[in-house]
């Protein structure tokens, strides 16, 4: 039963935490989707390239930019032991975006899987990925959109990763708020996320 997914068993200390990672390619829609999901919810939301952004007091385009991508993905590995620390103390439920390459990294997939958290892989097609990334070129360029070959490249590498998320969810052509709607009812999040485990209900 759907419900069971999200209401998994307790540890020792406290229920798994209420929390849903969203992962996928650049141009996915993480961060929109994750934050129109955050507010139907009465979540908090997450960005995890924010979280790495704070620790080291500069933006993800400078850290690849100065100290390469080994080093991004180490200071993103631990930015995000420290984000499932905080998650496995606190009652407050969040969604959470992760970076597009977070869940492609080995030692952070295996956190995230052992976690117990839900994890969403929102995906569409590539040249729509490619197009969305273009258009939110004008804030930041992503220092990984690089040419169309290397975009395709990175994507096909990454998909055996992705592909092990709890659900997928197609997003091509699809609106944000219809998007955040698909997400809760596949997950049954609008039975389960106000519920406390192992609460009664009347
Ligand atoms: C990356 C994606 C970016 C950011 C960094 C690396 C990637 O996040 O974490 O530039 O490896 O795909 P978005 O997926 O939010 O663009």
């Amino acid at each position: 039963m759907r419900s069971n997914r999200w209401l998994t068993k307790p540890s020792a200390k406290s229920a798994k935490p209420k929390a849903v990672f969203l992962v996928g390619f650049m141009g996915a829609g993480k961060s929109s989707v994750g934050r129109a999901l955050a507010v139907r919810l009465g979540w908090t939301f997450e960005d995890l390239d924010e979280r790495i952004e704070r620790r080291e007091g500069r933006s993800v385009s400078e850290i690849f930019r100065d100290s390469g991508e080994p080093e991004f993905r180490q200071v993103e590995d631990a930015a995000l032991r420290d984000l499932l620390k905080h998650l496995s103390t606190t009652d407050e439920p969040k969604v959470i975006a992760l970076g597009g390459g977070t869940f492609a990294q080995r030692d952070s997939h295996e956190a995230i899987q052992g976690s117990g958290i839900s994890t969403v892989f929102l995906d569409a097609p590539l040249g729509e990925l490619w197009q969305r990334c273009e258009q939110q070129m004008l804030d930041a360029k992503r220092p990984l959109q690089t040419s169309k070959n290397k975009f395709r490249e990175t994507y096909n590498a990454r998909l055996q990763f992705y592909r092990t998320a709890s659900v997928k969810i197609e997003t091509g052509g699809k609106r944000i708020e219809a998007i955040a709607a698909e997400i809760i009812q596949t997950l049954g999040l609008d039975q389960n996320a106000v519920r406390p485990y192992g609460g009664n209900r009347q």
